[in-house]
């Protein structure tokens, strides 16, 4: 069943007089359940489409259905809402708060829910465990490992349930080894039936997806 349905999607920036085409003419369906990575070297146009997908901007011409839903069409509080309850985010830089510990940072999308701190509990334990960092949880971000601090920041995405995970470079700020660490995570998150949407630059990452999408000058060169 289609999640992710990209239909001629562009994109363009306006810099200093000059047009950048971010994304030209893009066509991309993705199902539920599916691990894709999206593959292309920098300036490509992936942040660009991950923050279409991700419903953090809006595409200039075409359209974009998710989970059934006209995106294009959508106010503002929407769009945020739709991020809220569907889409986890994860970064290069990992975002955490650095005065909240490991726990605190997982918790935080949760207050911002309305959730009390009984119902928050038990969410963030379990993200925390899906990660395994239950007894790093009083740890403030700087007394963790660039490896762990991404684990965190897994676990904050997933207390929040969302049906699509999006990780654009998650693996860029660590270490090979940590790398690997990380994507094993992602795959058992879709082996659990989560979509992932994974975007690198990395082709032996890339490689570890079940499908891959190759992207060049905003363009998709080969739909896997
Ligand atoms: N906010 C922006 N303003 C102007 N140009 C941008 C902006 N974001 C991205 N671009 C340009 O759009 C192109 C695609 O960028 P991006 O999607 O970030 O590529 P990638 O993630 O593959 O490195 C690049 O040429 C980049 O410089
Ligand atoms: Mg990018």
């Amino acid at each position: 069943m289609t999640l992710i349905q990209i239909e001629h999607v562009s994109k363009n920036y306006e810099m200093g007089g000059e047009t950048i085409q971010a994304l030209d003419d893009i066509s991309l369906e993705i199902d539920h359940g599916e691990f894709v990575a999206i593959m292309g070297p920098s300036g490509s146009g992936k942040s660009t489409l991950m923050n279409i997908i991700g419903c953090l901007d809006i595409a200039d011409h075409g359209d974009y259905v998710l989970d059934g839903m006209a995106i294009n069409q959508m106010k503002d509080a929407q769009l945020a809402e739709i991020r809220n309850r569907k889409i986890g985010f994860v970064f290069q830089s990992f975002n955490l708060l650095p005065r909240l510990n490991a726990y605190e940072n997982v918790e935080l999308p949760l207050i911002y829910r309305g959730m009390s701190k009984k119902e928050r509990e038990p969410l963030v334990m379990k993200a925390l465990e899906a990660v395994d960092l239950v007894e790093r949880r009083r740890h403030l971000p700087s007394e963790l490992s660039g490896g762990q601090q991404q684990r965190v920041a897994i676990a904050r995405t997933l207390a929040g349930d969302p049906a699509i995970i999006l990780a654009d470079e998650p693996t860029g700020a660590l270490d090979s080894k940590t790398g690997v660490e990380i994507l094993e995570i992602f795959k058992s998150l879709n082996e659990q039936g989560r979509t992932v949407v994974l975007i690198t630059h990395d082709l032996a990452i890339a490689q570890q997806a079940k499908r891959v999408v190759y992207f060049r000058d905003g363009r998709l060169s080969k739909v896997g």
